[in-house]
């Protein structure tokens, strides 16, 4: 069966074709081609995302891609089985173009659609890697609009452990980088500019580090990074960086403790990082160090699955369509800009 899969939640489009396994249930299907396109220098010259202008950008680049993806896996639209797309959650705009066009395109074919969840996409993202993980595992969901540990028991079968009470760690992470003077989004700049800083040298807390439950809170250690930058006054390129080496590590060791007390409340062995944040080397590093200590193995996607992609949307609507699960006769849709990934629990 070919899959192809539409994300436009955000800022990137996605287009993906992903054939799936011989024996259903198994996800040992193949990514034949995928394509993206990043808006990311359109929304910088704002400082962040603008939704009117993500939304008509999507709209240019979908059918480009579609070819692309097409024209790379030597396939064609009569070869392909069902379309998934992300239907939710992300900015209604941005959401209605890629939905509109897959359920537009799949009704003109009379194929089926399967409209996905964006964190189902980043949850099962690690199932493209060579070496991928066997549900049940943890997944710890950090991107630029969440921050959750899941308990994954199946396709489908997503249970919330623990979430952040307000910013998600890519939204602090990026709002650091913007108060030390790095352009949207930050999270990559900031990590690389935490690599030049000098460890213990700036002190900021932990937020939640004991509060014996698996949330987060990030709000506050930003305005703590504000605090320091005003005590500090004009920082020098050695202070910036030693400003981001504490931010990273304070948001590092806050997410790998809940990490690890989740994955030992499961008792699984197995803990996925998925989301823009999974990109970042240093928590890598430690999540590697102390998973390596409790047995326990860590799967990360390949790093240009981290951020935002079609080929996940087409792995997720692959799995979804050979479980039977969610699939649908296209023609009426609505987007879901707003969806909590446990109301998928048994969907
Ligand atoms: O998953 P994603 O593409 O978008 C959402 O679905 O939200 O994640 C984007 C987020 C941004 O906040 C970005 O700054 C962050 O991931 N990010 C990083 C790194 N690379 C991307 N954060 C920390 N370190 C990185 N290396
Ligand atoms: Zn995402």
């Amino acid at each position: 069966m070919l899959i192809l899969g539409i994300e436009s939640s955000c800022d990137e489009t996605g287009v993906a074709l992903y054939e799936t396994g011989a024996v259903a249930g198994n996800p040992a299907g193949r990514l034949l081609s995928h394509a993206l396109y990043s808006q990311v220098q359109m929304h910088q010259a704002y400082g962040g995302v603008v939704p009117e202008l993500a939304s008509r950008d999507h709209v240019r680049r979908t059918v480009p891609l579609l070819r692309k993806v097409l024209a790379e896996s030597g396939k064609s639209l009569a070869d392909v089985d069902a379309i998934a797309y992300t239907q939710g959650p992300g900015l209604a705009g941005a959401l209605l173009v890629g939905s509109a066009f897959a359920e537009g395109l799949a009704a003109s074919l009379g194929l089926p659609v399967v409209p996905l969840h964006h964190l189902e996409g980043h949850l099962l993202s690690p199932l493209l890697s060579a070496r991928p993980p066997v549900i049940p595992f943890v997944a710890l969901l950090v991107s630029g609009g969440h921050s959750q540990l899941m308990r994954v028991s199946g396709i489908g079968r997503y249970e919330l452990l623990g979430e952040t009470l307000d910013d998600a760690a890519g939204e602090a992470f990026d709002k650091t980088a913007k108060l030390l003077g790095l352009p949207y989004p930050g999270g990559a700049a900031l990590s690389e500019l935490a690599e030049r800083g000098r460890p213990g040298v700036v002190s900021l807390p932990r937020p939640m580090l004991n509060s014996g439950d698996l949330n987060f809170s990030f709000s506050g250690l930003k305005t703590a990074v504000l605090v320091k930058v005003q005590e500090l006054g004009g920082l020098d390129d050695q202070q910036r960086a030693d400003v981001a080496r504490a931010f990273q590590d304070a948001i590092v060791e806050v997410l790998v403790k809940k990490s690890m007390r989740a994955v030992k409340a499961t008792g699984f062995r197995q803990l996925v990082v998925a989301g823009g944040v999974g990109a970042n080397r240093e928590l890598r590093r430690q999540l590697d160090a102390k998973a390596a200590k409790a047995g326990v193995e860590v799967f990360y996607p390949e790093f240009e699955f981290c951020t935002d992609n079609g080929a996940m949307i087409a792995l997720a609507g692959a799995l979804r369509f050979q479980a039977g699960l969610s699939i649908k006769p296209a023609g009426s849709f609505a987007v879901r800009p707003r969806w909590p990934l446990a109301d998928l629990q048994g969907a």
